[in-house]
């Protein structure tokens, strides 16, 4: 009997495949799509950009969490050792960790050159505002998610920094309202282990499937307009 040719035998399984679902033809759709010629310009690659380095967070932010204990209770702090394990015991721990700080640095910048893009092109304007103002939410949940991993190493800067951070709720007009919301972030009187467990639970559940979420609303918006026409 001939051996068949790998090649058949990828097409026999892809054919075996879109018979119990069309997955051809949904990876077609999800991944070509024709753009202008007007969106080769290097500024058009931002958001792409921005894209790649959320995805850079996400597996190096899986990999971190496989070592990282969210935990400030005792002292030294199981939080403040995990990092300095990973840092200096985990193989390659020193590079994810380097990866997902630097790509969070970067990924701030891309933002807002993105932005910058999306303005001086006037791509702000009818009928993409909705997008646009997809876009600020997911700006303001980057600064979230920068601020609440900055307090994940459990050092005097995390420390100190996140103290500061919180203090600036208390610019919040409404008494009670900025009372509530500190109380919220910080867990009790002090910024201590409750804080770290929020900041933690936020920095890795809640503000990560938000942006994930937002990002395909934002695509599909984009989708639906097309890359609009330079002014
Ligand atoms: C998670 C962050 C973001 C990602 C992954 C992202 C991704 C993208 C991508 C891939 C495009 C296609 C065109 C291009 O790349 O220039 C785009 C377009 C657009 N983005 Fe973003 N973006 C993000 C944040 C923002 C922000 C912060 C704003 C504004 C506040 C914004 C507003 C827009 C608008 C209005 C368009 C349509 C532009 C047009 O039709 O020419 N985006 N975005």
């Amino acid at each position: 009997m001939a051996i068949p040719h790998p090649r058949d035998v990828q097409l026999a399984a892809v054919r075996w495949l879109d018979e119990r679902y069309p997955f051809t033809k949904a990876v077609d759709e999800a991944l070509y799509q024709r753009v202008p010629n007007f969106a080769n310009a290097f500024y058009y690659c931002f958001g792409g950009m921005v894209f790649i380095l959320i995805v850079f967070q996400l597996l190096t932010g899986v990999l971190l969490a496989l070592y990282y204990v969210p935990d400030a209770s005792s002292n030294p702090a199981p939080a403040y050792q995990s990092v300095n394990f990973i840092q200096n015991q985990v193989f390659l721990g020193w590079l994810i960790r380097g990866v997902h700080f630097w790509a969070a640095n970067l990924l701030i910048i891309m933002v807002l050159l993105h932005m910058a893009r999306v303005y001086w092109t006037g791509s702000y304007r009818a009928p993409r505002e909705l997008n646009w103002i997809v876009g600020v939410t997911m700006l303001f949940i980057i600064l979230a998610l920068a601020l609440t991993g900055y307090l994940l190493p459990w050092d005097t800067k995390a420390y100190f920094a996140t103290e500061v951070t919180i203090k600036i709720t208390a610019g919040i007009p409404i008494g009670p309202v900025s009372a509530f919301i500190k109380e919220l972030l910080q867990g009790g009187p002090v910024v201590g282990p409750p804080t770290l467990q929020r900041f933690f639970t936020l920095h890795v559940f809640v503000l990560p499937a938000l942006i994930v979420l937002l990002m395909y609303v934002h695509f599909r918006f984009i989708r639906a307009h097309g890359i609009s026409e330079p002014l």
